[in-house]
């Protein structure tokens, strides 16, 4: 049975593309505007985020990356952009209902082919790097892409939740995740899809870190990273927090400010209010 599963996986991923470099390679001059509000703003006038770029979004677990990423998925579909979102973790139902509690037009979105959420086993992905690596034992010089990208839906952003998912289902071989990331930034980069992956942080020490954990090979390879903060306030309250860390090629505001998730609205963040580092005695980011 597990076998038969396997063939079939390594059927659908092991296959001769003829994808040529697309004509919709890089152009550092066009920026993509997210549609989150107040997100735009941190960046400085006419920058946004390059198309075609790769972003981590990182956080601790519960400080908001699936629902900001949903949020970034909203704010793309409103201006006609299309969508995929590869959860590793959350099934599509569960996904669909976060976009519904807070009114983005979900549905709509669906149905006009602007939007596909797809779930993925973690698991078919390190058996496609098995099977690439095989083939490439046997001398097939053919190009294989185990991204399991599906090959009916062409977007121009994708989300993948979570790049964390992903390095555990390679548990003990970090090269062939390695290999992995390298294939996957490499057709990203080839099809001109902008992109954020989430990696799940344990502490704020480990953002933007490179090795330090299982995953973190992957701050190099990208060209941006976002962090979303859980805020504990000293009187008991909780809200949240974002900052750019990195964007490469891009003047924004060194900045972390609030983060608002709200139930029936959205995602806000408020450039102005600012959650000051040396002045860090009334909160604590983790
Ligand atoms: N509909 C909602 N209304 C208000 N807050 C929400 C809603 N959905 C999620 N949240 C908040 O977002 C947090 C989790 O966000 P999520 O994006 O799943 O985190 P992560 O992916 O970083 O683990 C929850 O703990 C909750 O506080
Ligand atoms: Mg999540």
């Amino acid at each position: 049975m597990a076998k038969k599963k396997r063939k079939k996986a390594e059927k659908r991923q092991v296959v001769v593309r003829a994808t040529t470099k697309k004509e919709n390679k890089k152009d550092k001059e066009a920026y993509m505007k997210i549609g989150i509000q107040g997100l735009d703003e941190l960046f400085k006038k006419g920058y946004g985020i390059p198309f075609g770029d790769s972003v981590l979004i990182e956080g601790g677990p519960g400080s908001g990356k699936t629902v900001f990423c949903l949020a970034a998925i909203n704010g793309l579909c409103k201006q006609g952009k299309k969508c995929l979102y590869m959860s590793f973790e959350e099934p599509e139902e569960r996904l669909i209902s976060h976009m519904k509690n807070f009114n983005w037009d979900v549905d709509n979105y669906i149905q006009k082919g602007l939007l596909r959420i797809s779930r993925f086993d973690a698991l078919d992905i390190s058996r496609s790097v098995e099977a690439l690596l095989s083939a490439a034992k046997q001398e097939l010089l053919i190009e294989v892409d185990p991204v399991l990208f599906p090959e009916d839906f062409k977007p121009d952003f994708v989300v993948m939740d979570s790049l964390t998912s992903i390095a555990s289902a390679f548990s003990g071989q970090d090269s062939r995740f390695r290999i992995y990331m390298e294939q996957l930034f490499r057709y990203l980069e080839k099809n001109g899809i902008t992109n954020f992956l989430i990696r799940e942080v344990s502490t704020p020490s480990h953002i933007g870190s490179t090795f330090k954990e299982e995953g973190a090979a992957v701050s190099f390879l990208s060209d941006g990273i976002i962090v979303l903060y859980s805020v504990r306030y000293d009187d008991g309250g909780r809200g949240g927090a974002v900052e750019i860390l990195k964007m490469r090629g891009v003047d924004f505001d060194k900045k972390t400010v609030e983060f608002k998730i709200v139930d029936k609205k959205g995602v806000f963040i408020n450039p102005k209010k600012i959650l000051k580092k040396e002045e860090r005695d009334g909160f604590t980011l983790t």
